[in-house]
């Protein structure tokens, strides 16, 4: 698989945090402890005077990974080739390691939801989804990362487990993958599977980023809200995920009820910690 330059060069042990309206300032003068930026595509595509000074200076600062939502993969049709344009411009300016999206699809028939919404597990879907990224990976030269989503509907007509199906797409597509741990936990505990077991089951040398996040278990189904402190199962899913497939930068999201700048440093501390007990007990158990 194709890695980026910064990726070869750069410590795959990076703790970040996204790069949220209300911390701009703090974060962009004084970024304490955070070794990268995760920025959300769209609300920067649009460049105006103020984004475009944000990027500026974060790029200048850090490091920075751009996310997205809106490439909606696997959508029927094709691809969306104004917003791919829009992205690749967006690329060219902030130059970054490389770039992410949803396995999942967000638009139809020129419609956009606000959700992104699950695919069936099925051989087509896995050529249709391919096929997509091949496509995203043609236009854009630099590595494209995809991302587990999380799903509360099991779609009919189901060829394969989720784990499966994420392998054989990010597998047949020669892609990367941006596994993310919370929703992996959130849908093995929604659909009655064991978290572990699919971790393992992800293919080695493809995950080169990590989200963490917080969620809801109040109710009857765990919801991925984005919205909380990072859960204690999470995290030691977490350390069996770097202790299986490695290391790889590592993101806390938290987009609703975003915290005081302060304590989602903290967060990132819990991570950074988190990865050094679980790879200091690995170390320590093989000398
Ligand atoms: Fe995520």
């Amino acid at each position: 698989m194709m890695k980026s330059p910064a990726a070869e060069t750069q410590s795959t042990e990076l703790f970040g945090v996204g790069l949220r309206r209300p911390h701009f300032d703090e974060i962009l003068d004084h970024h304490p402890g955070v070794d990268f930026l995760e920025v959300l595509s769209e609300n920067f595509m649009t460049f105006g005077g103020r984004p475009r000074e944000v990027l500026k200076r974060a790029r200048e600062r850090l490091p920075i990974v751009l996310h997205g939502v809106s490439l909606s993969l696997g959508s029927l049709g094709e691809l969306n080739q104004r917003y791919l344009e829009k992205l690749a411009q967006l690329i060219d300016f902030v130059r970054p390691p490389w770039f992410s999206d949803h396995l999942s699809w967000a638009a139809h028939g020129g419609v956009e939801y606000h959700d992104l919404i699950p695919l069936p597990f099925t051989e087509e879907a896995v050529r249709h989804v391919v096929k997509k990224i091949k496509q995203v990976q043609d236009r854009v030269r630099l590595p494209f990362l995809l991302e587990n989503p999380s799903y509360y509907l099991e779609l009919p007509g189901k060829e394969m487990s989720e784990a499966e199906f994420v392998r054989e797409v990010v597998t047949r597509a020669d892609c990367g993958l941006l596994l993310d741990i919370n929703n992996v936990y959130v849908n093995a505990t929604n659909h009655g599977y064991d978290a572990h077991a699919f971790i393992e089951s992800m293919p080695t040398g493809r995950v080169l980023q990590y989200h963490m996040a917080g969620h809801d278990a109040s109710g009857e189904m765990i919801i991925d809200t984005h919205g909380s402190h990072i859960a204690p199962e999470v995290f030691a899913l977490y350390q069996h995920a770097i202790l299986q497939l490695g290391t790889a930068w590592t993101l806390v999201e938290w987009d609703n009820n975003i915290p005081s700048l302060e304590v989602l440093l903290e967060e990132n501390d819990r991570v950074r910690h988190a990865a050094a007990q679980a790879l200091g007990r690995a170390r320590a158990s093989a000398a």
